[in-house]
């Protein structure tokens, strides 16, 4: 276990998948629910160490202007993810948000799938992530947990990994969940080694996250989606304020 909780993440990309359920297409008032900055603004209250938000190429869930606003809030940290393609690469030039976790993107996906396939295009995701750090962001890349895509990312030049946990997630309360578990804390190991920061995340809920605290090195988690589904029965600031409390921390 690392020696000091990790930070926590929040992907708030499902607070824009219910406002865009009903005004897909439409112009967004004022009025649109629910209001996606101000779930930023309760995260943030009751703990968030940071905002994650996901600008699909799609703009299925987060619109630009979501950035923007979120980006505006005070003291707020923002990661942008993104996929690694030019419209996205100049659109976090002009904005320079905190982070970007660079992530592959398929229109036909729910929800991100696999991790970045850094090894099948070093000089593509190399030059972004010296796009990006020479703008000051801080680059992560959105890795499987496999020594070929951690070494890669080392070759890429970027400063920090995110290590997917959705197999370790899907397999939770099955047999493969401690093999998946292996697997994450040789990458985590691994990549302390190489000097990289590790953060992780997907698919990390309230239940499953006592066995990814037992992963070694972790600097930050990024939690979306079971946040986000605990702030309906609980509002935003109190599912955050709970995941703070799974995290040894307290909001
Ligand atoms: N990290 C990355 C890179 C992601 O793409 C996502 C999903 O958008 C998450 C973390 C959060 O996953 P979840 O919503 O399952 O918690």
């Amino acid at each position: 276990m690392a020696s000091r909780p990790p930070l926590l993440g929040v992907n708030i990309d499902h607070a824009a998948t219910l406002r865009q359920a009903r005004y897909r297409g439409a112009h967004l008032s004022a009025h649109a629910e629910p209001d996606v900055t101000a779930f930023a603004r309760e995260a943030l209250a009751g703990g968030a160490d940071g905002i994650t938000l996901h600008l699909r190429e799609d703009r299925r869930h987060v619109q630009d202007a979501d950035v923007l606003a979120i980006a505006a809030l005070p003291g707020v940290r923002l990661n942008l993810e993104m996929a690694c393609a030019a419209p996205m690469i100049e659109f976090a030039l002009r904005l320079r948000p905190a982070a970007v976790c660079l992530v592959p993107e398929s229109r036909e996906e729910v929800t991100t799938e696999g991790g970045l396939d850094v090894a099948g295009q070093l000089d593509r995701v190399r030059a972004t992530t010296r796009a990006l750090a020479a703008a000051g962001i801080e680059v992560s890349l959105f890795v499987g947990p496999d020594a070929p895509q951690v070494e890669a990312a080392v070759a890429a030049g970027a400063p920090v990994v995110e290590l997917h946990t959705g197999a370790f997630a899907n397999a939770w309360k099955s047999p493969a969940a401690e093999t998946e578990l292996a697997r994450l804390r040789a990458a985590c190991e691994l990549a302390a080694r190489r000097g990289l920061v590790v953060n992780a995340g997907h698919g990390i809920n309230y239940d499953n996250i006592r066995a990814v605290l037992t992963l070694p090195h972790l600097h930050e988690l990024n939690i979306g989606h079971s946040i986000v589904s605990r702030a309906l029965f609980v509002g935003a600031r109190a599912a955050v304020a709970e995941m703070k409390a799974c995290l040894g921390r307290t909001a």
